[in-house]
């Protein structure tokens, strides 16, 4: 099914969301995406991956550029990111780093077989001219596991990034980092469980730790809670511009609390790219607090 639409932000709450429904507004955001050229699942590093099953590459990149023109005709931009090959997993520039302002921290992969991506999108963003591009020391997969929540950053740790990568994103970027642990292994990074919202967040409670849970529902006592077939299509694994939130297009229980909620889901196939434990957000690095002019 299809939640798609290209309707823009109402003015005023629609009459079906009551009075109290918080009017949200879009913002323009720039995302860093990287084409799926070499995609492929040749090792497995995490329970979705299977090397034994097919992995249909065509499929693969006219769906990422489905998610691509879905953002352009939101009014995002996209730059692209050349791929390496035989780097299969490139396309999931989120891990790439954290790209704040004019500062970027680049990955450092916890995997031997992601191990060379660090490198290659070290000199990607290098390139890019931000004010100061420096490379991890601990083992940090960016985005995947640091999400820029308002003014502090939410930080996953237990399969891939480390808490000491935690400390060192609070000192690179001189925001407060909130640790979180992670306990399922098929939500091995912090944005296949958690994502924000502008001013809240939605997330997989069962993903976390009994102390982070608690943590998270003291900080958004109006999180939304996402149910298990949700987490389990990767439907946390999304965007949100403030209004819309892009999204798997089989997370439909979550779609209908989002639309409860005054956001406008936007749904994508990425079916293939969920073959190696991607999804929506995994595709996309946000330029976050990037200079408009
Ligand atoms: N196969 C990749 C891995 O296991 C998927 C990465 C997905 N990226 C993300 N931001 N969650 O590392």
């Amino acid at each position: 099914m299809t939640l798609t639409t290209t309707t823009p932000a109402p003015a005023t709450a629609p009459a079906d969301l009551g009075a109290d429904a918080e009017v949200r507004r879009p913002t323009p955001r720039r995302f860093l995406m990287c084409r799926p050229d070499h995609f492929d699942v040749t090792y497995a590093i995490n329970p979705w991956m299977d090397t034994g099953a097919p992995v249909d590459r065509a499929k693969a990149v006219a769906q990422w550029e489905t998610l691509c023109a879905t953002y352009r005709r939101h009014g995002h931009r996209v730059d692209p990111i050349d791929g390496v090959p035989g780097l299969p997993d490139m396309v999931f520039a989120a891990n790439a780093g954290l790209v704040i302002g004019d500062r970027a921290l680049s990955a450092r992969f916890a995997t031997p077989e992601r191990a060379a991506e660090g490198p290659a999108f070290h000199d990607r963003l290098a390139g890019r001219g931000f004010g100061r591009v420096t490379a991890a020391a601990e083992y940090n997969e960016g985005e995947g596991d640091f999400a820029v929540a308002g003014g502090r950053i939410l930080a996953g740790a237990g399969f891939r990034s480390t808490r000491a990568a935690h400390r060192e994103v609070e000192r690179y970027f001189g925001r407060q980092v909130v640790s979180l642990d992670l306990v399922d292994p098929r939500f091995y990074h912090l944005d296949t469980a958690l994502m924000v919202l502008g001013d809240t967040i939605a997330y997989y409670p069962a993903a976390f730790a009994a102390d982070s849970v608690r943590l998270l529902a003291g900080l958004y006592p109006d999180a939304v809670l996402a149910s298990a077939d949700d987490a389990e299509v990767l439907g946390l694994n999304g965007v949100c511009d403030g209004y819309h939130v892009f999204l798997s297009d089989r997370a439909v229980r979550l779609a209908g609390q989002l639309r409860e909620r005054g956001y406008h889901p936007v749904g994508v196939d990425l079916s293939e790219l969920l073959k190696s434990g991607g999804s929506v957000k995994c595709c996309t690095l946000e330029w976050h607090g990037y200079p408009r002019g």
